[in-house]
């Protein structure tokens, strides 16, 4: 990419993280009043130091399927200046000839792709009911179905915005039909997966726009954002062999995972 486009293409996706923050900047009101509805401000006060993890968790009173996700409010808080953290760690493809965009909804990923490698064959698989909301009058299929039970075979599966609405156990079975679905990796074979990789960027509006993510998979889904541990761990769960990960300058990261 020449230094122009490079700027221009920057420029796009700090505008993309912003209008991300701004869409869901109310969680940010949301988490200071769920801070203050559990006592977290004044527990610290209490305590008069500053306070681990683990003895914030044991002073609320928290029911214990809450406290895993504790961790990931104190995130958000820090980010926003209500708490100080100290020290706490909060292409062209070659022998690509199918593909399968797991979820792509109405297939704007799929025809961008077509529009750029118009040799590789892209399939959308969708629920049911998406399929029959679409038009297909163009060059990508449409495969109606369910990403749990099956997943058509393609040299390659994407997934974009589709294993953080999930909790861990169901990644796995996700990531297990995809790797039934693709080919071996000697011919290219892999799962590409666009998602957040938390602490992967050092731009305070792309880190908001994760951790603003990471608040509405934590009030609305089932799932979270994930640091790069949590994913190597759902990916050697699934019988990963490998993973590669390339930081994006948004707040995206492309994970390809290999079997
Ligand atoms: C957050 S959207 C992501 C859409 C698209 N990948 C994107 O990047 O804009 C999740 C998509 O997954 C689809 N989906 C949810 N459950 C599914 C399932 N069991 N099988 C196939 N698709 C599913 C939804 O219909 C929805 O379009």
């Amino acid at each position: 990419m020449e230094n122009r486009q490079l700027g221009e293409y920057s420029e796009m996706v700090h505008a993309q993280a912003e209008l991300w923050n701004l869409t869901v900047g109310y969680l940010k009101s949301m988490s200071l009043r769920c801070a203050l509805d559990l006592g977290i401000p004044d527990a610290i006060n209490n305590y008069g130091q500053p306070m681990t993890l683990s003895q914030i968790q044991s002073t609320l009173s928290l029911p214990s399927t809450k406290k895993p996700h504790l961790h990931r409010l104190l995130c958000m808080l820090t980010h926003i200046g209500f708490l100080h953290e100290q020290g706490v760690s909060i292409g062209t493809e070659v022998g690509i000839h199918t593909l399968v965009d797991v979820g792509g909804g109405t297939g704007a990923l799929a025809k961008a792709i077509i529009h750029n490698f118009p040799h590789v064959e892209c399939t959308v698989l969708e629920l049911p009911h998406v399929i029959q909301s679409i038009s297909n009058d163009g060059p990508v299929n449409f495969a109606s179905g369910d990403m749990f039970n099956f997943i058509p075979p393609a040299d390659v599966v994407i997934l974009k915005w589709i294993l953080h609405d999930w909790c861990d156990e169901d990644c796995i079975k996700i990531l297990r039909r995809c790797k039934e679905a693709i080919s071996s990796r000697e011919t290219g074979g892999r799962v590409i997966i666009i998602e957040n990789v938390i602490g992967s960027t050092l731009s305070k509006t792309c880190q908001e726009a994760q951790l603003l993510t990471d608040m509405l998979m934590l009030t609305m889904f089932t799932g979270a954002e994930r640091d790069e541990h949590e994913w190597q761990k759902l990916f050697t769960d699934a019988g990963f062999g490998s993973y590669q990960i390339t930081h994006t300058i948004g707040f995206n990261s492309v994970i390809e995972i290999y079997p």
